[in-house]
């Protein structure tokens, strides 16, 4: 079956809920995974659900990733605007990718409105609270039928 997604978070993420409310909203990350689950058995999709604050386990993640599952939704938090190991381990994989931001990183600080992920991945979703978990999953549903 072609229904296999990953949902990698990144640093800080695991404390959703208690970070910065106006930013990030008051819900946790393991009610985000809960809704997450609500929608993907909808959409008939299995997902994992994983958050590490490490960068390197994030690369590992994404590695391996390539040969487990059909695509990848990625918050890649603080390591969007910094990270190139992740960027390069992105650019590996051969299936659809959906980077995510719960706020809307271009009206926020200057360093934070450059992703060097946003050109190795297939689209993304931002600035739309944490329904952007809910809206990746159905757009990746859509690409992996539909091819777009
Ligand atoms: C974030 C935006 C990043 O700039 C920030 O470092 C985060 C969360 C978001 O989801 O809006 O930790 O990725």
């Amino acid at each position: 079956m072609n229904n296999k997604i990953i949902i990698i978070n990144g640093p800080n993420l695991n404390l959703l809920g208690e970070r910065e409310q106006s930013l990030y909203g008051d819900l946790t990350l393991s009610q985000v995974e809960t809704n997450c689950r609500k929608i993907a058995s909808e959409l008939n999709m299995e997902i994992d659900f994983k958050q590490s604050n490490i960068e390197g386990e994030l690369v590992e993640l994404i590695q391996n990733s390539r040969n487990h599952y059909n695509g990848i939704i990625i918050n890649a938090a603080a390591f969007t605007h910094t990270s190139v190991a992740i960027r390069d381990a992105l650019s590996i994989l051969k299936f659809p990718s959906i980077e995510i931001h719960i706020s809307n990183i271009y009206k926020r600080e200057e360093f934070r409105q450059k992703s060097l992920i946003s050109s190795v991945v297939t689209g993304g979703i931002f600035g739309v609270g944490v329904e952007c978990y809910n809206l990746a999953l159905r757009a990746i549903k859509q690409i992996l039928e539909n091819g777009n």
